[in-house]
This record gives C-alpha cells, sequence and structure tokens, in this order.
C-alpha cells in the first residue's frame, strides 16, 4: 500500500526541508522569467523561520519528507494573504497544491478576527497558477510591474466565497 500525504502546522524542525523544498519548486518559476534572483530562491533560512514564528505555515509531507507548503497570514489591513504556495515537481498535478491552498483558507477563517476578503499573486507568465487560483474562486484585482521582465497579477476572493468552498 502506497504511503498518503498528510497536511499538518509545520514545526521549526521542519525550516530547512521547507527551504529546500522552496527552491526545488521555484526553478520552474526561475526558468519562465530568467531570473534566479526572485524572493522565493534568494529567501535565507533565518527569514523563513521568523515567518515560521509569525505567520500560518503548512507543511504536506510524504513519511519524513516535505513534499508541499504554504504560508498564510492576516496583514495590517486584516486581508489574508496566502503565499509560497509550493509542491515537489515529482507530486505535481496530482491536487496537492490545491489541497494545500484550501488547508490554509480554512486555518485563516478560524483566526479570532477571519479575513473579509483573501489574496495571493503570482507572476504574469504563470497561467498554470492563474489557473489553478481561478478555479479556486480567485479574480484578477490588480497588475504591478515588478521589472521590465516580471509583473505580479494579484487575485482576491471574499470571505462569503471562501466559506461555502471550504
Ligand atoms: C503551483 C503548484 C504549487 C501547484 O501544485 P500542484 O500540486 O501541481 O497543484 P494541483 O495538482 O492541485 O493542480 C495542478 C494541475 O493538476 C490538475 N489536477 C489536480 N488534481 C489532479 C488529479 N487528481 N489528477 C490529475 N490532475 C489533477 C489540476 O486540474 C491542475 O491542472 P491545470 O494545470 O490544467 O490547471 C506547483 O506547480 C508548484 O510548486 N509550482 C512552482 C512554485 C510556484 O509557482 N508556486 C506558486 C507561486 S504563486
Amino acid at each position: 500500500m502506497g504511503m498518503s500525504v498528510t497536511i499538518s502546522v509545520a514545526t521549526e524542525d521542519d525550516a530547512e526541508r521547507i527551504l529546500k523544498l522552496q527552491y526545488l519548486a521555484y526553478q520552474s518559476e526561475a526558468e519562465l522569467y530568467g531570473d534566479w534572483a526572485i524572493d522565493p530562491l534568494t529567501q535565507t533560512l533565518d527569514s523563513l523561520r521568523t515567518e515560521l514564528k509569525d505567520r500560518h505555515v503548512l507543511v504536506a509531507r510524504l513519511g519524513q519528507e516535505v513534499v508541499g507548503s504554504v504560508r498564510g497570514w492576516v496583514d495590517a489591513d486584516g486581508v489574508g494573504r496566502i503565499g509560497r504556495l509550493c509542491v515537489h515537481p515529482r507530486m505535481q498535478g496530482h491536487g496537492l497544491g490545491t489541497r494545500l491552498l484550501r488547508a490554509m483558507e480554512q486555518r485563516l477563517g478560524a483566526e479570532a478576527v477571519p479575513p473579509t476578503v483573501l489574496r495571493l499573486f503570482t507572476g504574469h507568465r504563470s497561467l498554470a497558477n492563474l489557473r489553478l487560483y481561478q478555479r479556486l474562486g480567485y479574480q484578477q484585482t490588480a497588475v504591478e510591474e515588478v521589472s521590465p521582465k516580471l509583473s505580479f497579477i494579484s487575485l482576491e476572493k471574499p470571505l462569503e466565497q471562501f466559506a461555502a468552498t471550504a
């Protein structure tokens, strides 16, 4: 019988495994933009350790291995933010990214003061990511030019909708 993938809250001990997975998963994004200096590839272990203290961080595990991760937090404006969704290239295309995103939506929805809106972003060329987010009910709200090579597309979904699909 094959092992199943479980989603849980990351612990401090997961920091290095998450960073390794992030470096691996975001290579495809770096290639897409011809830019290996994108934030997910330059993040330090210290910065990730701070995120583990301050934000919700979920991991998907297959046995001892971390094969997926996502971060979430409520920002100063009360907006639920989701980022750094990544799945091991070997495990992509089987619904794990969707499961991680849904799990983070539920976690943010369970905050003492739940956000009224959820926001995430991706690069303008990342069409598969845009499809994934749109399929889960996110709609494009803004485009921000980061560099001549890269624009960030923000997508949002209101609380009502994520409560209904959670
Ligand atoms: C984005 C990312 C996390 C998605 O993870 P994933 O596990 O592949 O996501 P899913 O499997 O839920 O969805 C991906 C595709 O698989 C399909 N799929 C989902 N479940 C499936 C199943 N059981 N069988 C076959 N296909 C399935 C989905 O329909 C989707 O298809 P589409 O690309 O045609 O829209 C992953 O590709 C990744 O790590 N990318 C690099 C980092 C990155 O870009 N992160 C996002 C930054 S904003």
